[in-house]
């Protein structure tokens, strides 16, 4: 968890990162950095780079996104045999949705900072911020379905069809919610700041997150979207590689 004092730190070391950087040699497209520059494994990290406040927000979708992929593999397995999907697992994930996406990406980030100046761009912008807005609340509205039908120890046959169609279309609706925020609205949020405000920014970001959480709350997010797939044995990333393509 960063502090205020290291974030300050951070500022100062900026320079000097910068100084390191300018010493990087390139031999082909491998980057090899001075011995000087290079981590000391006996010394301890005292520093953490720098998180933009945008960089936070986006690598948030990063978690969010892990748990819609939880979901959309999950959609051809209630259809084929619900009783082999573990409600435990699915529950976790929305309990994720809800605390770290809904409580804290939406509405504490989202709705109280993002929003509200993107809405006042006027035009286009301003009905995006509607149009998401309604989505959060729609996201919800599914989160507390989910919850609801994954309550038992089995995943229940009555709810395997309706289940597996809410989750599909809210995996779809995200992924666009997601996209349109990374690529339209968090730019367009960002122009209304120098980099100096930014910074500060992030800073109250840093904040908001530690008061939420009492910890990195990103840090726990990760690790438990990480258990979950773990437990759906979706943890090794080379399984969703697919296979070549037919030859033509
Ligand atoms: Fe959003
Ligand atoms: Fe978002």
């Amino acid at each position: 968890m960063k502090t205020d004092s290291n974030r300050r730190d951070i500022l100062r070391n900026a320079t000097v990162l910068v100084a390191a950087a300018a010493t990087i040699s390139l031999p082909g497209s491998l980057l090899v950095l001075p011995a000087s520059a290079k981590p000391d494994p006996k010394k301890p990290e005292t520093k953490e780079p720098e998180v933009t406040a945008t960089e936070d927000l986006m690598r948030e979708h990063g978690v969010i996104r892990r748990a819609l992929l939880v979901y959309f593999e999950t959609v051809p397995k209630l259809r084929q045999n619900a009783a082999s999907v573990d409600p435990s697992a699915l529950r976790q994930t929305a309990q994720l949705f809800r605390t770290f996406g809904e409580d804290y990406h939406e509405k504490m980030l989202e709705e109280q900072h993002i929003f509200p100046l993107v809405r006042k761009q006027g035009g286009e912008l301003e009905r995006y911020a509607d149009i998401l807005t309604a989505q959060h609340n729609r996201g919800r509205e599914i989160t507390d379905y989910v919850l609801a039908v994954t309550n038992g120890s089995k995943m229940s046959a009555v709810h395997a069809e309706p289940l597996a169609e809410v989750l599909e279309s809210f995996v779809l609706m995200y992924e666009n919610h997601a996209a349109r925020e990374d690529t339209i609205v968090f730019p367009a949020w960002k122009k209304n700041f120098s980099n100096k405000q930014l910074d500060e920014i992030s800073d109250q970001f840093e904040e908001i997150e530690h008061k939420m959480f009492g910890k990195d709350g990103f840090e726990d997010a990760e690790k438990k979207i990480s258990n979950i797939e773990g437990m759906l044995g979706f943890a090794d990333l080379s399984r969703f590689t697919p296979p070549a393509p037919p030859k033509v």
